[in-house]
């Protein structure tokens, strides 16, 4: 059992190897061990045969991975992803002749001693993206067109900093994880517009300050990991929020960072995973002998009749009957697709996994783009707008990508784009798997606008947006922690099964970052490096997990 409150401890070490990406000697938690990992062994290129990788997924916690196997001289993998390109849940589209994301949008950070490892890519790459002003940028909306409710963003703002400065007291205090709504009808923090009952004009910068950044609204969400999250993104890498206008697609900078060391014969695309037989791997197991990397009659290394006298450890199937052996696999599939069984596991994971994988959130946080016809400006001149619904989250929060000429910065000049966005419960209701069609969005935005702008006479709009919670890929956005979360749940989430052969990266596994893609960097380098020091131990390791979280004990009967 790790204890909240030494999460943080754990966490300094974990963010310590991840910020500093050039040290070849970082040390990580290893069974409540600290091991040295050894620079890898020279002649790791040229011994007989090096263990046969599979990363399931070119996320950037793929890439991530991939890249770090790499400059260990491990060199044996292939990256299998279900898309025609790398970038995972950096997704973009195109309005108007305009290259807009759907997915990951900004980058958390700027001015620190502590750089975010996303920014370090951008910039190396020359990303092009510009510092939008959040939370200083605002016009605000109600259903009755502009009202001001200044004061009502000044106290959620001060709310938010009251939460995040008492968790750090509670984790001193080693108090436990509790819901933002309950630890305030408690007292433990000072009253605020974050306890109910709110009215519109409240809950409209709450939603801004808080469901915006975890999809989920405070009663959904934990407190003590919303608060290092935030703290660890923020205080650590800088407050500035970096917006990718780059018209190649935010996913430029992890597609030209693969570009450096991927090789085509290490990454297939379009090939989509639907079983992953892990039951050969508890085997011991001779890697230096099972020949896995036998080239099949299509240029895919494949599972020949002759290799399966020598089963290996994992068989990975695609949808199109495909198998590939590996001696081991990182699976970097959101929680969404873990949670939605959209993979046959054979067999079965065990139930430590199945109920860590269920004990965590996927959300979804959907943006909807609306590109205006005409000519005629009408809408808000700040960056961001916010809009008070009287039923709470209904397209809460505004962006406009065509800000006026004399505004710094510009971000798309001339689009005539802006875009809503939507997050949690509220974005289900605009999925199709609640029934919503695109008609019904291109109405509730008609409705909407015409609420903000109400002396305007609209002009015709085109819509555009990715329905993230019925994407097989993804099954939602990112994960969020729900309340009184336990943490052995999240090193089981972690955690590899088969003796250390099948493996877990991604946002969900940092808990530091969950959520972000710095979160997605963290982890795909973690697990790698676990993963080497592993093959580098003999190959054949003791899973980690918690063997079965002691779950609460009946009452006696009275
Ligand atoms: C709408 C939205 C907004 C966001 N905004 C931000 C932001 O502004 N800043 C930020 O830092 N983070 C943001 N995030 C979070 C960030 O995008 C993620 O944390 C990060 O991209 C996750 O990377 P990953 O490698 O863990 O997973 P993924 O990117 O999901 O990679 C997993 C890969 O596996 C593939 N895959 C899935 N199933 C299969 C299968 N069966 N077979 C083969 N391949 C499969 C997928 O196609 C995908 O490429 C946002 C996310 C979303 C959705
Ligand atoms: C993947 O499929 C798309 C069409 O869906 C096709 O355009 C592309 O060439 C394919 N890529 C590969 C590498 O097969
Ligand atoms: C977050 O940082 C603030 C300001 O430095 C600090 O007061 C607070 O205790 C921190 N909270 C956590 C959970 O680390
Ligand atoms: C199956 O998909 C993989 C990956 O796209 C491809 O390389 C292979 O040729 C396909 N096999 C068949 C039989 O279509
Ligand atoms: C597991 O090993 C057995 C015995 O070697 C073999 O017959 C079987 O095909 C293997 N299964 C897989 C999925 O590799
Ligand atoms: C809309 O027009 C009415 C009547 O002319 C006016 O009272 C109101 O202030 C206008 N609203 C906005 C948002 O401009």
């Amino acid at each position: 059992m790790v204890p909240l409150a030494l999460l943080p401890l754990l966490l300094a070490c974990s963010l310590l190897a991840a910020a500093s990406p050039t040290s070849d000697s970082p040390s990580r938690h290893h069974e409540g061990h600290l091991v040295g990992l050894s620079p890898p062994p020279a002649q790791a290129q040229t011994e007989s045969r090096q263990p046969r990788i599979l990363i399931l997924g070119a996320g950037v916690a793929g890439i991530i991975a991939a890249r770090t196997l790499s400059s260990q001289g491990f060199t044996n993998y292939l990256l299998v992803e279900a898309q025609p390109e790398i970038g995972g849940r950096l997704k973009s589209g195109q309005i108007g002749g305009h290259t807009v994301e759907f997915g990951a949008n900004w980058i958390q950070g700027l001015d620190a001693t502590t750089v975010n490892p996303i920014l370090r890519l951008a910039v190396k790459h020359g990303l092009q993206s510009v510092n939008n002003d959040i939370y200083g940028s605002i016009t605000t909306y109600d259903d009755n067109g502009l009202a001001d409710y200044s004061d009502a963003i000044d106290a959620a703002d001060d709310a938010f900093y009251s939460i995040v400065a008492g968790a750090g007291a509670q984790l001193d205090e080693r108090g436990p994880d509790l819901s933002v709504k309950v630890l305030l009808a408690h007292g433990k923090l000072p009253p605020s517009p974050l306890s109910s009952p709110t009215t519109k004009d409240q809950d409209s910068p709450i939603i801004s300050q808080w469901d915006f950044e975890y999809a989920q609204t405070p009663s959904q969400s934990s407190w003590l990991a919303t608060a290092w999250n935030n703290n660890l993104t923020y205080n650590l890498f800088g407050e500035d929020n970096l917006l990718s206008v780059d018209q190649r697609g935010f996913k430029y900078f992890i597609q030209a960072e693969a570009a450096t060391f991927l090789q085509p014969d290490q990454i297939v695309y379009n090939a989509t995973v639907s079983s992953v037989d892990w039951s050969n791997s508890s085997a011991t197991h001779d890697t230096s002998s099972s020949g896995s990397s036998i080239a099949s009659a299509n240029g895919m290394p494949a599972a020949s009749a002759d290799d399966m006298s020598d089963a290996s450890p994992v068989t990975v199937t695609l949808a199109n009957g495909t198998t590939l052996a590996a001696d081991y696999v990182i699976c970097t599939f959101s929680l969404g697709v873990m949670q939605n069984d959209d993979v046959d596991w054979v067999p079965r994971l065990p139930d430590w996994k199945r109920e860590a994988v269920a004990a965590f959130t996927m959300t979804t946080y959907t943006k909807v783009f609306v590109q205006f016809a005409g000519d005629e400006r009408f809408w808000f001149d700040t960056e961001m707008a916010l809009y008070a619904s009287p039923t709470r989250g209904r397209y809460p929060i505004w962006q406009s990508l065509d800000v006026p000429a004399d505004h710094e910065p510009q971000f798309l000049p001339g689009s005539r784009t802006l875009f809503a966005t939507i997050v949690g419960d509220n974005a289900l209701d605009i999925s199709s798997l609640s029934g919503a069609s695109e008609v019904d969005v291109q109405e509730d935005l008609t409705e909407i606008l015409q609420d903000m702008f109400p002396n305007t006479t609209l002009p015709d709009f085109d819509i555009l947006y990715h329905d993230w919670a019925a994407d097989p890929l993804f099954r939602g956005s990112y994960s969020n922690f729900p309340p009184s979360w336990d943490p052995d749940l999240h090193q089981n989430l972690r955690s590899s099964v088969g003796q250390g052969r099948l493996r877990w990266a991604g946002e969900a596994g940092s808990a530091a970052w969950f959520g972000f893609l710095h979160g997605a960097y963290a982890d795909g380098e973690a697990v790698a490096l676990e993963l080497i020091d592993c093959i580098q131990r003999g190959g054949v390791c003791e899973d980690n997990n918690v063997p079965r979280p002691q779950g609460p004990l009946a009452p006696a009967r009275p």
